[in-house]
């Protein structure tokens, strides 16, 4: 299975090394051989050679150039980072990126043989117009992508469970999934509100093939609890 931790805006770069080798050492400890990704802030991305694969929130399309306060390949590149996630809910809500723009980053970051985490998900008001709406507008969101991509993942994150402590039942995750699993051989994530009481059941569920984590993975401790039982399901 795959668990992702995503810090988003969170930790220094002291308290990022600090957290990754805690990550570190768990695993070996407990022998996961799970695949665990990690998205620092930009300006804590280290260069790192583990079990913990380093991946960057965010990145322009570009190998270097004149995008004032963006970072680009080269950047990336200094640190051996060859894994990205592309369209997150904040990215796309809050940033305001556009499906377009995403597309040009996943095409440039694909070209350049990248690990991406393509993220997609309904906000509330959609969900509320019912599922075939529903599918409708996350459909949207595979427009222009390669979905037979061979380093894709697939992280399904409903805006609305996203820190918030709500998620959809474990029905609607099923259901959900199964129809994205239609759209793409990919592996499936779910992503929104996944915390240590709810991980294990929810990495149960069929048509999940990992987890993508924020609030709950600031704290090391928790994230290699999730790992663990990762591990345990054994599927
Ligand atoms: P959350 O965030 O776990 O805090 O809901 C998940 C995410 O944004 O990827």
């Amino acid at each position: 299975m795959i668990i992702a931790a995503n810090l988003k805006t969170n930790l220094t770069r002291e308290k990022t090394n600090k957290y990754i080798s805690e990550v570190e050492s768990f695993l070996r400890e407990k022998n996961i051989s799970e695949e665990v990704l990690v998205f620092p802030a930009t300006s804590s991305l280290i260069a790192h050679s583990g079990a913990v694969t380093i991946g960057a929130q965010n990145a322009y399309p570009t190998i270097k150039g004149a995008f004032t306060g963006e970072i680009g390949y080269e950047q990336l590149e200094e640190f051996g980072i060859k894994t990205i996630l592309i369209g997150h809910s904040e990215r796309r809500h809050v940033i305001g990126e556009t499906q377009e723009e995403l597309v040009k980053k996943f095409d440039f970051y694909k070209e350049l043989g990248f690990k991406i985490v393509y993220c997609v998900g309904e906000p509330l008001e959609v969900r509320e117009a019912g599922f075939e709406n529903m599918m409708e507008y996350i459909s949207k969101q595979y427009e222009g992508i390669d979905t037979s991509y061979e380093n894709l993942i697939i992280a399904y994150e409903p805006v609305w469970a996203i820190g918030t402590g709500l998620t959809p039942t474990s029905e609607d995750i099923v259901a959900i999934h199964g129809e994205l699993k239609k759209k793409s051989l990919a592996p499936l994530l779910y992503g929104g509100s996944v915390k240590v009481t709810n991980a294990k059941e929810v990495l149960a569920l069929e048509g999940i093939d990992g987890v993508l984590v924020g609030s709950a993975a600031l704290y090391a401790e928790h994230f290699c609890t999730m790992c663990e039982y990762a591990q345990s399901l054994n599927k």
